[in-house]
């Protein structure tokens, strides 16, 4: 069975965009493929947070994404500083990492110009880093996001750096992967195009959100001044509302608001206090079971011992190989 990994930033609060993109994508594969999923809490390191942020974001993501279904009988979800096998490939793949190209990746010059305070040799390394993640595993498909693709590519570079090396055909290739069809697009409640934590107050819809935080948010979300033709086209804002209706709501409710809109008839208030009320319904599990699981710390420690067991017979076994291959025998 081919195994897929991916590394999931330790910043906590997933919104439905989240969610109806790379987790659902997870959830579906974990029936599928031998799957790893881990808390990049090293990654982290390189922003300088304070202890308890560090831990209080690792405790927060974990309680998320069990929430939204990751099943850790089905996935092996570990928090990546539990494995300090990484950090002894990312020692080893650092030294057939070349400054230059890791001078030249994207991620690092925006570093360089954004946070010029702290350009710190972990930021340099990140790609290594993230090699390290996936080949101690030996993963063969990682679902990444484009702002990821050309980490992935250099993690093929020290890959077949290393079989070439060593004249070994040790690591198999990673390929990024997309499970399953066109994803669904979650627009943002504030006019931007798509839901993001960086697109402004109110733009998203947190899956921990309370039914007062929903309303308050959707009653604000924007739309225009309502059509003056019937049967005209939408405008982005109002096909937004649209999108997020036909993604909580039943297909009457949005068949009721799109006929009144094409009759010029439409009332947003009466659309977004349906959108509201149906995005509460959709809410409710998920932000139920966060607000439960945060408070487990019992449950969430036992996930977290049973994740690290697995990935660390995993990382024991490359790590193992690994030194023999370099001459540490
Ligand atoms: N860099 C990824 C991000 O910012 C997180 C990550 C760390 C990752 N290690 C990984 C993703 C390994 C895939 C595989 O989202």
């Amino acid at each position: 069975m081919e195994t897929v990994l991916s590394g999931i930033r330790p910043t906590g609060n997933l919104h439905l965009g989240n969610y109806f993109g790379a987790l659902q994508n997870f959830i579906k594969m974990q029936d599928t493929y031998n799957c790893f999923f881990f808390i990049a809490d090293y990654h982290s390191l390189t922003t300088h947070p304070t202890p308890e942020n560090l831990q209080g974001n690792v405790k927060q993501v974990l309680a998320e994404y069990l929430a939204a279904g990751l099943d850790p009988e089905k996935c092996t979800l570990y928090v990546q500083s539990d494995v300090p096998e990484v950090a002894e490939l990312y020692l080893f793949l650092n030294m057939n990492a070349y400054i230059g190209e890791l001078e030249r990746c994207t991620s690092f010059k925006d570093k360089i110009r954004n946070q010029t305070q702290n350009v710190n040799a972990g930021l340099l390394t990140y790609p290594t880093l993230m090699a390290a993640d996936i080949l101690i595993h030996k993963a063969n498909k990682v679902p990444v996001g484009k702002d990821q693709e050309q980490h992935l590519e250099m993690t093929r570079t020290f890959c077949n750096r290393f079989n070439r090396m060593y004249k070994v055909d040790y690591f198999p290739e990673p390929v990024a992967f997309n499970f399953g069809e066109t994803l669904i697009k979650i627009p943002g409640l504030n006019g931007s195009g798509k839901m993001g934590k960086s697109e402004g107050e109110g733009n998203a819809i947190y899956l921990a959100d309370s039914a007062e935080a929903i309303r308050k948010k959707v009653m604000k979300a924007v739309t225009d001044s309502g059509p003056t033709q019937e049967n005209q086209q939408k405008p982005e804002v109002v096909e937004n509302l649209f999108q997020l209706m036909r993604v909580v709501s039943t297909a009457d409710t949005v068949a009721y608001f799109d006929e009144q809109y094409n009759k010029c008839a439409i009332r947003y208030g009466d659309m977004k206090k349906q959108l509201a009320e149906d995005m509460v319904v959709f809410v409710k599990p998920f932000s139920e079971k966060i607000a439960d699981l945060i408070h487990n710390d019992n449950y969430l420690n036992k996930v977290a011992e049973q994740g690290k067991e697995k990935a660390k017979a995993s990382a024991a076994k490359t790590i193992r190989e690994v030194r023999e291959i370099i001459g540490f025998r």
